[in-house]
């Protein structure tokens, strides 16, 4: 028989000073043994785990099950499979994913990630999952930059569609509880052990008690702290941000990534991801004088994987073996920065971005245009429908924009748990695997990796530890904070939760975005003081019944604590590494070589920062990373 979740409404005893509070004073309670918040790839790959290891589970999710910035990663899943390139393996992989992120890594989740990926892939294949093919029938991959060989498992550019589908199709048949469009506001405790949630459903504006004997935070990134970006709206740190409340550090928040090609036009869908599968695929990069500028800026480290002409770039793009990468397909933080060159120096489109031409290949293949459509359907679709163009006839106008955030909640890199007891984190909103930047694709399989690890060693703590007591001042104080931007409007004082988000947005993307200055990230610091005072006075009026305005006044402060971990780590990181560009220090510094940032919020409430030593590799790994040279 399956374990089985518990239900129970309970009622708070306490003085309540309105007549909203006392209303409030109901609370359902939810029982678990594993709560997992969040139901992208990583919340639900850990879901599945542990309902597989035979623990009740329960999964909260802030929008509709599925809908989850998984499928923004379009492009594939990297698994060094060795399906179209035998030549690739765990090491190579490895090695790219360590140099992708300039050695800043956790080395030893890069390993088990590299090492994992590719049974995570075929286990989603025995699942279900639907991928593109070779001709002898094999899961076919593609090229992505800073990979070595070919090594996107995908289907099309809606591989993340495809993941989330498969993996929300074998979730709900084991049993797991889903509770959808609930917010979290804050991680309750019992001692130092996270024994719970406390959040509200956000379509009737109830509050909600989940108690667990673990919980898996699962809550993916930041990106909706800047203007421009890929995210959508439940992107507001949300993990990130609990868990640093509850006690846990954040790493490595300085780096976050700009993909290079986001739409730039109309206005309405700037920040839309365009695949770099259409980098895979062939496509090139151009400015408006039609030179193809990335072959102007190879770094040194990568000179002798990059073709040097155009000839060499499109053989490999068509698996040539002995042809050299094109230049399009260097890191993003490379060719992001390159585009923003570009465009400052005058030679970008009339929309603000540079050119991304995928028409060019029809002189090459036959059929070219059936090939585009095939080959990158979403991509076709979002064009024409979206901004009327026909990217098999034409070029797309693209710009960089924020996609995700390498630094995270700091886990131990087996078993995925924080430093706070029971509080385990996986995907985007954990960190260490990435270092300094990200390459696509690998996104996905760390959510495989990593979530079904989270999942299994969250169901093994929760075997082993009773549910925890909860607070119920704990539980009152955070409504009562919740409910505060109602009493304001009824008073008539406080600015609206729109204004100051929207003020933090082009903050963030003007002061601490893709090129960083000390002065602008202490402005940025400065502008978080005086945003935080305005978000506590926020007013909401009307209702707790799905009140937009609500949701966003209660988001305020998990962007402003991410935001404020970002700028700190940025002027504390004085160098340029991967996605941390730094105008006033633009080489790499041994100083900063191999140490994290490390973010903890300290007994007075404040924000503190410390620089640590990343610990050693051992000599097994360094030995591939030399062959790998
Ligand atoms: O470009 C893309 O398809 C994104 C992939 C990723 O972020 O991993």
């Amino acid at each position: 028989m399956r374990p089985q979740s518990a239900y129970t409404t309970l009622r708070l005893e306490g003085v309540f000073s309105s007549n909203e509070e006392k209303l409030m004073a109901e609370y359902e309670t939810f029982q678990h043994d594993v709560l997992v918040i969040g139901a992208g790839g990583a919340g639900l790959r850990a879901a599945i785990e542990a309902s597989a290891a035979g623990v009740s589970v329960g999964m909260v999710c802030k929008s509709l099950l599925g809908k989850a910035h998984t499928v923004m990663a379009e492009g594939g899943i990297a698994a060094a499979l060795a399906n179209v390139d035998d030549r690739d393996n765990w090491k190579v992989h490895f090695a790219d994913t360590m140099r992708g992120g300039q050695y800043a890594n956790n080395w030893r989740m890069a390993e088990l990630h590299a090492r994992e990926a590719p049974d995570r892939v075929r286990e989603l294949e025995a699942w279900g999952a639907v991928f593109d093919r070779t001709d002898d029938g094999r899961i076919l991959q593609r090229n992505f930059g800073g990979h070595k060989y070919p090594r996107l498992a995908h289907v099309g550019d809606r591989t993340g569609l495809e993941m989330i589908r498969t993996l929300q199709d074998h979730g709900i048949h084991q049993g797991i509880d889903v509770h959808m469009e609930q917010t979290v506001l804050t991680l309750l405790k019992d001692g130092d052990r996270v024994v719970g949630a406390f959040g509200y459903d956000r379509e009737r504006g109830r509050f909600k008690v989940y108690r667990a004997k673990a919980v898996v935070l699962a809550t993916g990134g930041i990106g909706r702290a800047y203007k421009i970006t890929s995210n959508s709206w439940e992107y507001t740190g949300d993990g990130h941000a609990l868990a640093y409340r509850a006690g846990a550090e954040l790493i490595d928040m300085e780096f976050v990534q700009f993909h290079p090609t986001g739409m730039v036009w109309p206005p309405s869908v700037r920040g839309i991801l365009v695949t770099e599968g259409v980098r895979g695929e062939g496509g090139i990069l151009t400015n408006k004088e039609g030179r193809r500028f990335m072959f102007d800026d190879i770094p040194a480290n990568y000179k002798t994987q990059t073709a040097d002409n155009e000839e060499e770039g499109w053989r490999y793009c068509q698996g040539d073996k002995n042809a050299r990468r094109p230049p399009e397909l260097l890191t993003r933080d490379h060719v992001a920065r390159c585009i923003v060159r570009q465009i400052k120096e005058g030679r970008g489109s009339p929309h603000g971005g540079v050119y991304l031409d995928i028409a060019w290949i029809k002189k090459r293949v036959a059929n070219g245009e059936a090939y585009i459509k095939r080959k990158l359907p979403s991509m076709y679709h979002q064009f024409k429908q979206l901004a009327d163009i026909d990217i098999t006839g034409e070029p797309m106008e693209v710009g960089p924009t924020t996609h995700y955030v390498m630094g995270g909640i700091r886990v131990d890199s087996d078993r995925q748990m924080s430093r706070v007891p029971g509080l385990f984190a996986a995907g985007e909103c954990a960190a260490g695997i990435n270092g300094a930047n990200r390459l696509g694709g690998n996104s996905l399989s760390d959510l495989l990796v990593f979530g079904k690890r989270a999942g299994e060693f969250a169901a093994k703590f929760a075997r082993e530890n009773q549910l925890g007591a909860v607070n119920e001042e704990e539980m009152r104080e955070a409504s009562r904070e919740a409910l505060a931007p109602f009493d304001r409007a009824a008073n008539v004082q406080g600015e609206g939760a729109y204004q100051v988000q929207h003020d933090l947005q082009e903050m963030m993307q003007d002061l601490v975005g893709i090129v960083r200055r000390e002065d602008e990230m202490v402005q940025a610091l400065n502008g978080i003081t005086e945003l935080k005072k305005r978000a506590a006075n926020v007013a909401v009026m009307g209702n707790r019944e799905f009140n937009p305005g609500w949701h966003t006044a209660l988001d305020l402060n998990n962007l402003l604590t991410v935001s404020e971990a970002v700028a700190r780590a940025g002027l504390e990181r004085k160098e340029s590494r991967g996605a941390h560009f730094r105008e006033d220090f633009p080489d790499k510094a041994d100083k900063f070589a191999k140490v994290n940032t490390i973010i903890w919020q300290g007994e007075d409430g404040r924000m503190q920062i410390r620089l640590e030593p990343l610990p050693e590799m051992p000599e097994h790994l360094k030995q591939i990373i030399e062959e790998m040279k």
